[in-house]
């Protein structure tokens, strides 16, 4: 994959795809996590006398056309506003897509200047599931620029325009958080320290049931908490009161757990929970047994013998590898099991790997140094799909494959 620093890029407009999708209290940024990962490419190109136009994506804007997602928002301009104070210079925003502010944006750029397009996912083209939608709209974009540059690895296991399909007509190269991101996966599908231990939580079992199925071909002890440990517990028989569960995926996680058992691995799952009254920062709480939740209980954190539980695992770790909270960690009450799991992984000498935006915005919510770990990954979605051995678009793309 050629690199941005084999990219002749001097004097040249590089539409750089970035992934600046930031969780945001309004317009309040809460966690400016990725625009910094965005910084050494930003700075790497325009150092070079680049003429840096960013596109990228935040949240997933719903409706019909551009103006129904536009005026539902959310809007990049905050993220505009923190890149330039990051930068030190001035952001151009532009209020349009591939319209005329984005025209005059681009070319009112100077040699070493930044720019940021609005929110890609305005324009519906850019999602559409029809390779021709998105290859005009793909077109558009590219003739903004003169190279561009793929960056965004929290958005590469998407098959969207300016992920996929710009790559393909103009010179282009994988951003240097790129290059880092996929360096470090690397070492965890090729053979990492044993045991390597992987730690998964996150509301919904529907999307990481597949990744559990993949990974026990490479862990060897796999942890299970947040909203989805309570698919894991309905599929062992136990009731689970009014917890998250995807019924429809019980069946699924049952065979799972039965392949863990003929391969040897293990599936460790809570013991205890933090059962709620309702989903709510003040609800009325209690520690109960992982079989034992109350009927008109929901559970909203993995309680502290499960904490205990997961910390002896992750203690003799050679590799860990942790997407997902523990727990609602939003609500302070609902925090401890993602703090505690945070720790437990903070100590282990080996290499440990957090991965995915709510996992990284967690750690540092929680007051957690990114130094506290080997590397937090800004891609959740993507990492996972990177263990899972699927190949990734936005890397096919980078690499002249797709
Ligand atoms: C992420 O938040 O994981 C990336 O920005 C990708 O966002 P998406 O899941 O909405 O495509």
């Amino acid at each position: 994959m050629r690199d941005v620093t084999d990219l002749d890029v001097e004097g040249q407009v590089v539409l750089l795809r970035a992934d600046l999708n930031v969780p945001l209290d309004g317009t309040v940024i809460t966690d400016d996590g990725r625009i910094r990962a965005t910084l050494p490419t930003i700075d790497a190109l325009r150092r070079r006398g680049a003429r840096v136009l960013i596109c990228a994506h935040l949240g997933r804007p719903k409706g019909d056309d551009y103006a129904a997602r536009a005026a539902g928002g959310p809007s990049l301009r905050p993220v505009a506003t923190r890149l330039g104070e990051l930068l030190g210079q001035r952001v151009a925003f532009a209020s349009d897509v591939i319209g005329p502010s984005a025209r005059e944006v681009a070319a009112g750029l100077a040699d070493g200047g930044v720019g940021l397009l609005e929110n890609v996912r305005f324009a519906p083209e850019e999602t559409s599931k029809d390779d021709a939608v998105r290859g005009r709209f793909a077109a558009e974009l590219a003739g903004l620029a003169t190279r561009y540059v793929g960056d965004g690895f929290g958005a590469l296991h998407r098959r969207h325009a300016s992920v996929y399909d710009v790559p393909a007509l103009l010179p282009h190269a994988a951003g240097l958080l790129v290059r880092a991101e996929i360096d470090v996966l690397r070492r965890l599908t090729t053979d990492p320290a044993r045991p390597y231990v992987v730690v998964l939580g996150g509301a919904k079992i529907s999307d990481k049931l597949a990744v559990v199925a993949n990974l026990l071909k490479v862990a060897d002890t796999i942890l299970i908490g947040g909203g989805m440990m309570f698919t894991f517990l309905a599929a062992r028989g136990y009731g689970v009161g009014r917890s998250l569960v995807e019924a429809d995926m019980i069946g699924e996680v049952r065979g799972v757990l039965a392949e863990a058992e003929r391969m040897g691995r293990r599936i460790v799952l809570p013991v205890d929970t933090v059962a709620a009254t309702e989903f709510a920062a003040d609800a009325a709480h209690d520690v109960v047994g992982a079989d034992e939740i109350p009927a008109d209980r929901m559970g909203l954190d993995i309680g502290p013998a499960t904490a205990a539980l997961f910390a002896g695992h992750l203690a003799g770790a050679g590799t860990v590898f942790w997407n997902g909270p523990m727990g609602v960690f939003e609500f302070p009450a609902f925090a401890a099991g993602t703090a505690a799991i945070a720790a437990a992984i903070a100590a282990v000498p080996g290499l440990t790997v957090v991965g995915g935006g709510d996992s990284a915005a967690a750690v540092r919510r929680l007051d957690f140094a990114d130094s506290a770990f080997g590397h937090i990954s800004t891609g959740g979605g993507a990492s996972l799909e990177y263990l899972e051995g699927k190949t990734l678009p936005g890397i096919a793309a980078l690499e002249d494959l797709a």
